[in-house]
């Protein structure tokens, strides 16, 4: 699903990996001032992409205009970016940067703006639907340039070869990926995510926390201590910092290490060495997101629990017990209640601030767990899953 191939190993071994990541990131204060010379590197004219109103309201939107013109460097403007990105806006965008003879594109905003943003840098390039790349009718060949200043830690595209687009006539919330679509240079100002919502800087903690968790609670060895270790550093720095947060959601330290972290938690460094890993929680929660719009992070906070219980219940309890012992210091002799006690400490916290932990907190009927399972077997059989229809619905009524 990234950019690490990973290459078959018999054994509980380390499994063999290629990593390839050229993002260039920009971290800091201010990091914007490098916008003008880094677009001039890259193109002549970007369209200019974001979201709702978040971006005017603080004054990036100005900013970045500002900069943009006394630099000289013409542009076009594509706004309205939904949260959950849809395939018509997605096109709207390619029309756009195809009339406007744009060259590259400048995304400013969170995953949702990042992710329409690689999907139209790609499209731009191609004769046939956009579609297709997400479909897995057609592979992503060459895209546009892109640059991006984000003002959202959560979801790891500002420095990955993904992005996930909701086509909304059918439903259906898939993922494209390329290396064509890493973003050349990424902007990363902690100060962007200081008006964040408590819930979204919840939600965005809990995605974070869950592409760790994909890799960590799902890897078939248990030899790749590194990454254990760097799974397990980024979830204490991501818990710590979301309870500081909670209280403050002004601290500079706390957004730049949930930044931070965030990225890691997705960039390909999170899983090296990891073996046959299931990003099931995304495939499921997708689900929820596509049909109910409900926000990705608090799509996981329902479905993770869910799932780890369903873990628990097949006696798959191993990495929860070491993840109890390292992360959450919770400690014990027998397995099982650790597995257990480390799950409801999670649930617990999720709630604590401010997620939801059920399908009912968030207004999704029992009665619908056969359609939300239909639907998420779409993404399980296109990510080549072996869970069984039965299986998701297990779980999700574990969610109810
Ligand atoms: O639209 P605006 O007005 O900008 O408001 C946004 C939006 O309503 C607001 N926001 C963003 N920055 C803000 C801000 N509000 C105040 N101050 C700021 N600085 O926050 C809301 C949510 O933004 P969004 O971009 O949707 O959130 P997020 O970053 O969580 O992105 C979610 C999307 O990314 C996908 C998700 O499925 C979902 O579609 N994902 C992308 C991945 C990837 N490319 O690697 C992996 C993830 O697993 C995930 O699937
Ligand atoms: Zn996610």
């Amino acid at each position: 699903r990234d950019s690490a191939t990973a290459k078959r190993t018999e054994g509980n071994i380390v499994e063999n990996f290629l990593f390839y990541n050229p993002v260039k990131i920009i971290f800091g204060k201010e990091s914007i001032k490098n916008a003008a010379r880094e677009i001039a590197r890259y193109g002549k004219k970007p369209l200019f992409i974001y979201g709702a109103y978040s971006i005017k309201k603080t004054g990036l939107y100005d900013k970045i205009v500002k900069i943009l013109k006394e630099n000289n460097i013409d542009f076009a403007e594509h706004s309205g970016v939904k949260s959950n990105p849809v395939l018509s806006h997605t096109q709207e965008g390619i029309k756009k940067a195809r009339e406007n003879n744009c060259d590259m594109i400048l995304a400013v905003g969170g995953g949702s703006v990042i992710d329409e943003g690689k999907a139209i840098a790609a499209g731009m390039k191609y004769e046939g639907n956009v579609w297709d790349f997400f479909n897995g009718t057609a592979n992503i060949k060459h895209a546009a340039p892109i640059i991006t200043v984000l003002t959202l830690a959560a979801t790891g595209s500002e420095m990955n070869a993904g992005c996930v687009i909701t086509n909304e006539e059918t439903k259906q919330k898939l993922s494209a990926h390329s290396p064509k679509i890493f973003p050349a240079v990424s902007m990363l100002d902690p100060k962007n995510t200081i008006s964040v919502s408590k819930e979204y800087t919840a939600y965005g903690v809990i995605d974070a926390l869950s592409h760790v968790f994909e890799g960590y609670f799902t890897t078939q060895t248990d030899s790749a201590l590194i990454t254990d270790e760097i799974c397990e550093g980024i979830c204490r720095t991501l818990i710590k910092s979301m309870n500081t947060l909670k209280e403050n959601l002004l601290n500079y330290d706390a957004r730049a290490n949930v930044m931070w972290s965030a990225t890691l938690a997705l960039n390909s460094l999170q899983r090296l060495g990891y073996k046959n890993t299931e990003f099931i929680n995304h495939a499921i929660e997708h689900s929820l997101s596509a049909i109910y719009d409900i926000p990705h992070g608090a799509g996981l906070s329902i479905v993770m629990p869910a799932w780890f219980k369903f873990q628990i219940s097949k006696g798959k309890t191993k990495r929860i017990v070491k993840f109890g012992k390292n992360v959450l210091n919770i400690d014990g002799k027998d397995d099982k209640a650790i597995a257990k006690e480390t799950i409801k400490t999670l649930e617990n916290w999720f709630s604590a601030i401010g997620a939801p932990i059920t399908l009912k907190e968030v207004n999704i009927p029992e009665k619908d767990i056969p359609k939300i399972a239909e639907n998420a077997m779409g993404l399980i059989n296109l990510w080549g899953m072996s869970y069984a229809k039965k299986s998701v619905e297990e779980i999700l009524r574990k969610a109810a």
